[in-house]
């Protein structure tokens, strides 16, 4: 039988009806070599404390909803194997976000900023008879940005976007580059505009931070300078 792994998971823990502020709990855990954190939360929610309120779907880090911060850097639980965390590890709800219970935060701000750069294809033509087409380097171009789950990993790590609940963050740029970028799309100047206000892509400082979090290994920083550099000359 294969050798069980301990691990002590630390859980930051908020449900305002038992107590006003957040506390620490702790358990002691048995995980298999090939577990991964979430089934280390799922133990703990099965059959530790059932009130453990957390997001969670997939479990292979494509709906992007077990985001979390693990032991001080924003990842997704269901990508973390527990054998490279153990023997201790510390888990709190993403940062930046009004906690809501435990592990949940209150997305909507990130999503607002995500909804504010027109987050679709925009194109008033006639569509044609088949699908609109697009050599293979015009896709190239906006190919990385396409991998986004909308995690908020990037946006829940930036320290413009911690200070400032007006920054946009770093997913709704990537997002508006996934457009941008596209040749059948028509809306880049007016993704642009909003982007070149005071709440959008001239508020990044280089930091990282986001590209260092991102699970899908966008390169978030060079899409939000590639956004900036669009913006300064007037790519559209
Ligand atoms: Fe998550 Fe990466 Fe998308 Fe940011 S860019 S929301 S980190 S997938
Ligand atoms: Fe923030 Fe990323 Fe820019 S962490 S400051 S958006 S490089
Ligand atoms: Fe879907 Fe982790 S549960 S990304």
């Amino acid at each position: 039988m294969a050798e069980k792994i301990h691990l002590k998971l630390r859980i930051r823990r908020y449900q305002p009806e038992r107590n006003p502020k957040a506390w620490w709990d702790e358990y002691e855990l048995e995980m298999g070599p090939m577990d991964r954190l979430l089934d280390a939360l799922n133990e703990v929610k099965w059959h530790h404390d059932g009130t453990l309120a957390m997001r969670r779907s997939c479990a292979h880090g494509i709906c992007g909803s077990d985001a979390m911060l693990i032991n001080g850097r924003n990842a997704l639980a269901c990508k973390v194997m527990v054998k490279d965390i153990a023997p201790k590890a510390r888990v709190e709800p993403l940062r930046g976000l009004p906690v809501i219970r435990d592990l949940i935060v209150d997305m909507e701000p990130f999503f607002a900023g995500y909804r504010s750069v027109l987050p679709y294809l925009v194109n008033d033509e006639e569509p044609p008879d088949t699908e609109r087409l697009q050599t293979p380097e015009e896709h190239a171009e906006f190919e990385d940005t396409t991998k986004c789950i909308l995690c908020a990993c990037c946006t829940t790590s930036c320290p413009i976007f911690w200070g400032d609940d007006g920054y946009v963050g770093p997913a709704a740029i990537v997002n508006a580059h996934r457009f941008i970028f596209d040749s059948r799309d028509e809306a880049g100047r007016t993704r642009m505009k909003i982007l070149a206000g005071k709440t959008g892509a001239f508020r990044c400082r280089t930091t990282f931070n986001c590209t260092e979090a991102c699970p899908r290994t966008i390169k978030v920083t060079r899409a939000i300078q590639e956004v900036k550099r669009a913006t300064l000359f007037d790519r559209f």
